[in-house]
């Protein structure tokens, strides 16, 4: 299952590559103008602090097919790397995928709200899906169930196209779409950082600590055994 950070916050990107085991980033035009930066080069720095390997998800602001791939294009050649263009699910978005496919560029096809929008998409050559699980409950949905409900029809049609599933507002979406199937998720960092913020965590390694230091005091396993 892929974890991917929804943020072009190169800081943030840093401290958590560094310490989670993370597979790509994901942007979209409002995570990038929140930077305040240059797009190129702030895409090449994030491209630099993930390395060639990691897939950068960059989405196009083009809204007809023809000047969506032609946006595809400059886009990938421009960062490099491992580049996966994010297409909204438009009819000229759809139509923007089928090309791009023919030209060996890989697609996410984002702002997915139903099932059908997810199927079609993956019909037309998209490698990825990003189903809107807070966006779909805010408008009375159900996210989670939208996220299992595409994994169970491209499972039951043999469709190669993954769930990335995107947009939280908190952990508890995120396992339920865990359990629901998905082949991964994008959330941003603080979501991706509470993770491992329990407050039993804490509390349960100072009282490993306090037990050590009663009896061997400060010293480390290291000077014990040495
Ligand atoms: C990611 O691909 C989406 O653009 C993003 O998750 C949307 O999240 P939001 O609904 O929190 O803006």
């Amino acid at each position: 299952m892929q974890l991917v950070i929804d943020s072009a916050n190169v800081e943030s990107i840093k401290r958590l590559v560094e310490y989670f085991p993370i597979d790509g980033v994901t942007t979209n035009p409002s995570i990038v103008v929140k930077e305040n930066k240059p797009f190129l080069p702030l895409m090449k720095e994030i491209r630099d602090v993930i390395g060639e390997e990691k897939e950068l998800f960059v989405q196009v602001i083009s809204t007809s097919a023809e000047d969506i791939v032609e946006e595809a294009k400059v886009i990938t050649e421009s960062i490099g790397g491992n580049i996966i263009i994010k297409v909204p699910v438009t009819f000229e978005g759809i139509k923007a995928i089928k090309r791009l496919k023919k030209v060996s560029i890989r697609t996410l096809a984002t702002t997915v709200y139903t099932p059908m929008n997810a199927y079609l998409a993956a019909k037309a050559g998209a490698e990825y899906v990003a189903p809107y699980v807070n966006r779909i409950d805010n408008l009375t949905g159900d996210g989670v169930k939208v996220v299992a409900e595409i994994t169970k029809i491209f499972t039951q049609h043999n469709l190669s196209c993954k769930v990335l599933a995107a947009s939280f507002k908190n952990t508890q979406q995120i396992q339920n779409v865990c359990l629901a199937g998905a082949h991964g998720i994008t959330a941003a960092p603080e979501l991706i950082e509470a993770f491992v913020n329990h407050p039993s965590i804490e509390a349960n390694v100072e009282q490993f600590k306090q037990d050590w230091i009663s009896q061997y005091g400060e010293e480390s396993i290291l000077t014990t055994i040495k």
